[in-house]
């Protein structure tokens, strides 16, 4: 934080301490101590080794996918010898804007983040465009209407994957008359992939009436909720024909509870789910997922391309997806991606 800034809140502080009578003299220098050793601190980690100083918001932990993101972009930053300023948000988008306020105090040269949801970025975006610190956004969009707020996206078309979904049930099923029962579930409220994934697949579906969404229910990305709703489901719909699960962690907790209940997943309800991580990939080669939509985490060196060049004023191109694929009960096992 600027000097001036720590001063001036100094100040006020004092004059709040003056007007109350009963605060002594030496508590109000006590006060203004701690107060200027923690506006050092925020001015601390600026690089000695003249990097480029990045910080980066994680928005949690809740999945295999977000645990395989945040390890490559630690590795990336370290093989682009850039200095990583990383906080996890524990899924609170309060915890978000609060890293990108610190980011903004200690004055990186380059922010970016996952936002948690979609709405209720600008303030803290206009205050980095402010202070003149370019902003990355990673993996998941942001509803705005000035798109300057930021000055690059990386990450997943979300639309594309849920259409592939829609496509491959349309497929799957090209024999059957139906009604086709399927349960959709889905990921965080208000997330880019829960919407783009819902909307992809009502896309996929068109004016098709053989497909009917019986029931649509958040799992927030989570295996434990993926339980959750798979009982829900289960109580309540249980005439289904499809499970369609938003990520593998949802997937993984869904077919738990239908092996408790005696039903086959992959056989008397197929399933589908999107991010192809190490235990989606497992079940797709046992069977008991149908099909796979693949969601990439792994962007941590195109991320430090970006970063290196917009921290230099280079032009970066403002939208790039990454590249993915959809694998199948039918594909040779032997040539799916081992991930760690
Ligand atoms: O935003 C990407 C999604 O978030 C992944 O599909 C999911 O696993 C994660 O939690």
């Amino acid at each position: 934080m600027p000097l001036y800034c720590c001063i001036w809140l100094e100040v006020k502080e004092l004059l709040k301490a003056m007007r109350n009578s009963r605060i002594c003299i030496p508590l109000i220098i006590l006060l203004l101590l701690v107060g200027l050793t923690a506006c050092n601190k925020h001015s601390e980690p600026i690089d000695d080794q003249d990097r480029i100083v990045f910080g980066f918001s994680q928005l949690g932990d809740e999945s295999e996918w977000r645990s395989s993101s945040s390890a490559d972009i630690k590795r990336a930053a370290e093989a682009a010898d850039v200095q990583l300023l990383f906080e996890n948000a524990q899924q609170k988008q309060s915890n978000q804007i609060k890293a990108i306020r610190s980011y903004i105090l200690n004055r990186v040269d380059v922010i970016a983040f996952c936002p948690i949801v979609e709405e209720g970025w600008d303030n803290v975006l206009m205050e980095a465009k402010a202070a003149n610190i370019p902003v990355i956004l990673v993996d998941r969009y942001i509803e705005t209407k000035d798109k300057d707020l930021y000055c690059a996206f990386i990450g997943s078309d979300f639309n594309w994957e849920g259409k592939q979904a829609g496509l491959w049930m349309i497929e799957k099923f090209e024999d059957v008359k139906g009604p086709i029962r399927v349960a959709e579930i889905s990921g965080t409220i208000n997330s880019s992939p829960t919407i783009g994934r819902h909307e992809g697949l009502l896309e996929a579906f068109g004016d098709d009436s053989k497909f009917q969404i019986v029931t649509s229910i958040s799992g927030d990305f989570l295996r434990s909720k993926g339980r959750e709703c798979m009982e829900n489901i289960l109580k309540k719909t249980p005439d289904i024909d499809v499970l369609y699960a938003h990520n593998d962690d949802m997937a993984m907790g869904a077919i738990e509870v239908m092996e408790e209940h005696g039903i086959a997943p992959g056989k008397d309800i197929i399933v589908i789910s999107v991010d192809a991580q190490k235990s989606g990939l497992q079940a797709l080669r046992d069977g008991k997922i149908n099909c796979l939509v693949e969601c990439s985490p792994y962007v941590g060196d195109q991320l430090m391309d970006l970063v290196l060049k917009v921290a230099n004023n280079e032009t970066v191109p403002k939208y790039s997806y990454t590249k993915e694929r959809v694998y199948t009960e039918t594909d040779d096992f032997s040539t799916l991606p081992v991930r760690p």
